[in-house]
């Protein structure tokens, strides 16, 4: 998109005009490109968007928590015995033979939590090859179309955080073994954070501090960049989403897809119960008559901790971020404002002296959308429940649960699952691996090793 672009007196007087214009404060000791840089970072500010978060932040500073929060039940989940699923597998395979299906990966974020530096998806999973979290999520689009025929284009949502890097890692990787026509990267929309006073920070004298817009973002993102048109053009009703940080994951599962399909909704929500009260999983509820998603950070202690009667847990699912979308409501939605969720963090900021000054302390406030956000505005939702060992074994902490560790042992005893099931058993300390793309079921696993042993024409 053309960025329009402003001069200093303009910068001036829109930033003085929205009580903003400590962002010019340095502008003597800038250099000219320091200078075009900060005039493009105020050109593309929504001042609109600027207001909310304002007001937004103020709310957060003396409100009380949301009591919607407090009389929220949990949404209804179901959880189809082995015959329905295989029936309504079969109508998902049909949409996937058909092309209907989209794949679109959110990769926007930062692995701040696992201390790693560049892209997450680049991080090194494999137990014996180290392959990448993007290796295990794009091979298993490449056994998608060598097993339906057709191509699950994969859109894939960067921040200018981590675009280019992301990009390079999959051409370093010759895309592994996807056509690049078949990959749309997109990238995310920046947003400044706010001091308590709802000044807008610099980072340096001449750069305003700028971070992903939260995952909420995509569908604005994916329709400013065309992703929503070429989708259309493609064929596409439904679009699968999920998030980086979990290799287990089944993508494009049929099963899911066909429950989707039967039931018309205009969002699915995978959930799997989850591991104890304090799991960090968000929770769909009813709430106001709407479904709507709690995070765990808004879940009371008590909320978390409750249980019925036969002793399970009273908000005994959590989703996994595993989404399904029909298109035509995405198409509809992404127009609209999302709410905004604010979060208090360290953030570099440029002091008096123009130094940049990295704090210990929670010293300002980010803001970012959330995709569930949209969860009100679905006329149907369905939540459909998993079983964990089988698809979800994120890559979220550096040690303990959610850990590299866990997820290589869960990916590992998934395949010797899958051996066990065709009647080979590998002792536990000798590591494994399989190439989704090779096989991503028993079946293909048994006919792969037929193939290879020449028993199979
Ligand atoms: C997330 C969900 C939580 C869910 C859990 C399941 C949120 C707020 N919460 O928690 O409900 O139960 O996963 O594992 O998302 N991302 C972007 N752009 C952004 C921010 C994030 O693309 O601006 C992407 C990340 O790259 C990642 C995903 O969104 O793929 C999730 O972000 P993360 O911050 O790791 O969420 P969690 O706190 O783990």
């Amino acid at each position: 998109m053309m960025q329009k672009e402003l001069t200093f007196d303009q910068a001036l007087s829109v930033l003085t005009q929205h009580g903003q214009n400590h962002v010019l404060q340095f502008w003597d000791q800038l250099s000219a490109t320091e200078r075009s840089t900060l005039l493009a970072q105020v050109a593309a500010i929504d001042f609109d968007v600027l207001a909310r978060m304002a007001d937004e932040l103020k709310t957060h500073l003396t409100a009380t928590p949301d009591a919607s929060v407090a009389t929220a039940v949990p949404a209804p989940v179901v959880d189809p015995d082995a015959d329905s699923r295989a029936s309504a597998a079969a109508s998902g395979e049909a949409a996937l033979r058909d092309g209907r299906i989209a794949a679109l990966l959110v990769a926007g974020g930062q692995g701040s939590r696992l201390g790693f530096e560049g892209p997450k998806g680049a991080y090194p999973v494999g137990p014996l090859s180290n392959a990448s979290l993007f290796y295990f999520h794009a091979r298993k689009i490449v056994a998608l179309k060598q097993r339906y025929g057709q191509p699950v284009p994969l859109y894939i949502m960067t921040s200018d955080t981590n675009d280019a890097a992301t990009r390079q890692f999959f051409t370093d990787n010759n895309n592994f073994g996807l056509d690049p026509a078949d990959i749309f990267f997109f990238t995310q929309g920046m947003w400044p954070a706010l001091d308590e006073n709802g000044k807008v920070i610099l980072e340096t004298p001449g750069r305003i501090f700028m971070s992903p817009d939260g995952h909420g973002g995509t569908i604005s993102a994916l329709a400013a960049n065309g992703g929503i048109a070429d989708m259309h053009r493609r064929g596409i009703d439904t679009i699968f989403y999920f998030q980086v940080d979990n290799p287990l994951i089944e993508i494009a599962d049929p099963a899911f897809i066909g429950l989707h399909l039967e039931q018309k909704a205009d969002i699915s929500v995978k959930v799997c119960a989850k591991r104890d009260p304090q799991e960090g999983l968000g929770v769909v509820v009813i709430s106001n008559g709407k479904h709507a998603m709690v995070e765990y950070t808004e879940l009371s202690d008590d909320q978390k901790q409750r249980r019925t009667a036969n002793g399970e847990l009273y908000f005994k699912y959590g989703s996994v971020a595993i989404h399904l979308f029909s298109l035509e409501f995405i198409a509809r939605e992404a127009a609209g404002d999302m709410p905004l969720h604010v979060a208090h963090k360290k953030i570099p900021y440029c002091d008096a002296n123009g130094t940049t000054q990295k704090p210990d302390t929670n010293n300002g406030y980010k803001f970012e959308k959330f995709i569930f956000d949209l969860l009100p505005d679905a006329d149907k939702v369905l939540c459909l429940a998993f079983d964990r060992e089988e698809e979800f074994a994120p890559v979220k902490n550096s040690t303990g649960n959610d850990s590299p560790a866990t997820c290589r042992a869960a990916l590992q005893a998934k395949w010797r699952r899958w051996l066990q099931q065709i009647g080979i058993t590998i002792p536990e300390d000798i590591p494994i691996e399989i190439d989704p793309a090779y096989a991503n079921y028993p079946e293909e696993l048994r006919k792969g090793l037929l193939l290879h042993k020449g028993e199979l024409p």
